[in-house]
């Protein structure tokens, strides 16, 4: 899903860039199949690395630096005689990778932002489900917290948002069970995506893509 100023952008771009795994077509380009234009030049920027070692590792924190001022340096370079768009998951600004190179970007070069249809919200509309009634407040969380933070966090909120899971889905199923709210979560995977797949976390398989949002929706009032 891409609104029609990205759609618009993107059939007439004859550069673009985007994020990809290494050994992977990557996300984002996969998602524009058929769209490029013909004389398109692509740029992948391959992470360098992606979980092979913690987030937190002073190791990670300088390979990715040294990977997003490269990429600053060589679309500031190209973006003196041409217009690049940057491909981008959902909302550039809402957890997106995009946003280390915009850091880096922005004051240099110009750069525009197109808002995005984000991830959740082809989540809960799998669902065919609203998210939010009345007064409800949302929390979006992310599964990389600790258990004990996350299940305050389900306990505390109406509706809930889950992103980041993966591997940290046997953690965020105890923390639903430890609020009480089990029977309420779903698992989305590839929402709004080939594939998409929509489970009662009580009966989800313990293993869960790295597209897979979990939700609780808002039981808010209403007429
Ligand atoms: C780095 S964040 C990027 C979020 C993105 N910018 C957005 O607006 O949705 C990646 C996480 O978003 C969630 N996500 C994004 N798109 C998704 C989709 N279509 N289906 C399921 N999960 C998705 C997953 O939890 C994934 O781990």
């Amino acid at each position: 899903m891409m609104s029609v100023k990205a759609d618009r952008l993107l059939r007439n771009a004859r550069h673009v860039a985007y994020f990809r795994k290494r050994g992977h077509p990557g996300k984002a380009r996969q998602l524009v199949n058929g769209l490029l234009h013909a004389e398109v030049t692509e740029y992948p920027m391959e992470y360098p690395l992606t979980t092979e070692i913690p987030h937190d590792d002073p190791r990670y924190i300088a390979q990715l630096s040294s990977f997003y001022q490269d990429w600053q340096s060589r679309l500031t370079q190209l973006t003196r005689s041409e217009d690049v768009i940057v491909l981008c998951e959902g909302d550039p600004f809402f957890y997106g990778s995009f946003m280390h190179l915009h850091a880096r970007l922005s004051g240099r070069i110009p750069v525009e932002v197109v808002p995005g249809i984000t991830g959740m919200s082809g989540a809960w509309t799998a669902t065919d489900l609203p998210i939010t009634w009345g007064d409800d407040v949302m929390t979006v969380v992310m599964a990389t917290l600790p258990e004990a933070e996350l299940a305050r966090r389900i306990r505390e909120t109406d509706a809930l948002v889950v992103m980041k899971i993966g591997r940290n889905l046997p953690k965020l199923r105890r923390a639903v069970a430890a609020a009480g709210r089990m029977d309420a979560a779903w698992l989305v995977e590839h929402a709004a995506m080939p594939g998409q797949r929509v489970t009662m976390l009580a009966e989800a398989e313990a293993v869960t893509p790295y597209f897979s949002i979990l939700l609780i929706h808002g039981q808010g009032r209403r007429p």
